[in-house]
């Protein structure tokens, strides 16, 4: 096997509250102590990731104050961190706060360029009834326009919603981007170069490979929902195992390690 050309921390859903208690239900700990947990776990990892991805709902409630106490928690990363703008994230406080960007863009959209591998983060959170997402047209012109099918570079994709259809009706219905048939069929021309799309939102570890495409999610760093195939509603696991992903891409494959922690 080849040397690894990147790998990334795939983290998502902190879901971190200007309210230490949120979150705490039914032997589910805080949101905020899970965040923190997690950030432990990032700093004693035994190598150094490239970058971490967040794949998005940074916060719970979209204040700039919640965004403060993501800066204090997530901080302390001591690696870049690459976000993605969820559907309880305020991309404007986001950027203010955690990039210190005084004119944040709209949409939250940019290309990653690391050790020879291109990633693009694109912005799911279009008009659509949360916490359903959508892609407007404009992303997807943005992305044809970023991503050449000719380029030799992997190309890696950080999305907040679910993409594709599963089978669960919680998930295809009420989640799911409206128009992910869409994007599918704008990353068909890449798929040669294309090692993966990497997202959040479900609060669960799914994997689909569609025409040669890598679908993935990380867990939420928060609470962990099931969904059987049928399901139409969001049910909490019982006893939940928040996680994150170690995903490493080389010149000819992607691997994902999938890890839990505890609070
Ligand atoms: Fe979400």
């Amino acid at each position: 096997m080849s040397e690894a050309l990147l790998t990334f921390v795939h983290i998502s859903d902190t879901h971190i509250s200007p309210d230490s208690d949120y979150g705490v239900q039914g032997g589910v700990p805080a949101a905020n102590a899970t965040a923190e947990a997690l950030v432990r776990e990032l700093r004693r990892l035994p190598f150094e990731p490239d970058f971490v991805l967040h794949t998005g709902d940074v916060i719970y409630d979209p204040v700039p104050e919640a965004y403060e106490y993501a800066r204090a928690i997530l901080g302390q990363i001591p690696f870049p961190v690459y976000y993605v703008a969820g559907n309880h994230d305020d991309a404007d406080g986001l950027q203010r706060v955690l990039l210190g960007r005084a004119e944040p863009q709209a949409p939250f959209c940019y290309e990653v360029n690391r050790n020879g591998v291109q990633g693009v983060v694109l912005d799911s959170n279009g008009p659509a009834e949360p916490p359903r997402g959508n892609l407007v047209r404009e992303q997807l012109a943005w992305l044809a326009q970023t991503c050449d099918p000719a380029d030799p570079r992997p190309l890696w994709v950080g999305v907040h919603h679910n993409i594709l259809a599963v089978g669960s009706a919680w998930l295809d219905e009420y989640m799911r981007t409206t128009n992910g048939d869409e994007l599918h069929q704008a990353l068909l021309p890449l798929r040669g170069r294309l090692r993966g799309v990497f997202y959040g939102h479900v609060h669960q570890s799914l994997t689909t490979v569609r025409d040669g495409i890598l679908y993935t999610s990380a867990p939420s760093a928060w609470v962990v929902f099931r969904a059987w195939p049928g399901s139409s509603e969001t049910v909490r696991e019982p006893f939940p195992e928040p996680g994150f992903n170690v995903v490493t891409i080389t010149a000819e494959q992607t691997f994902v390690r999938r890890w839990s922690f505890r609070v």
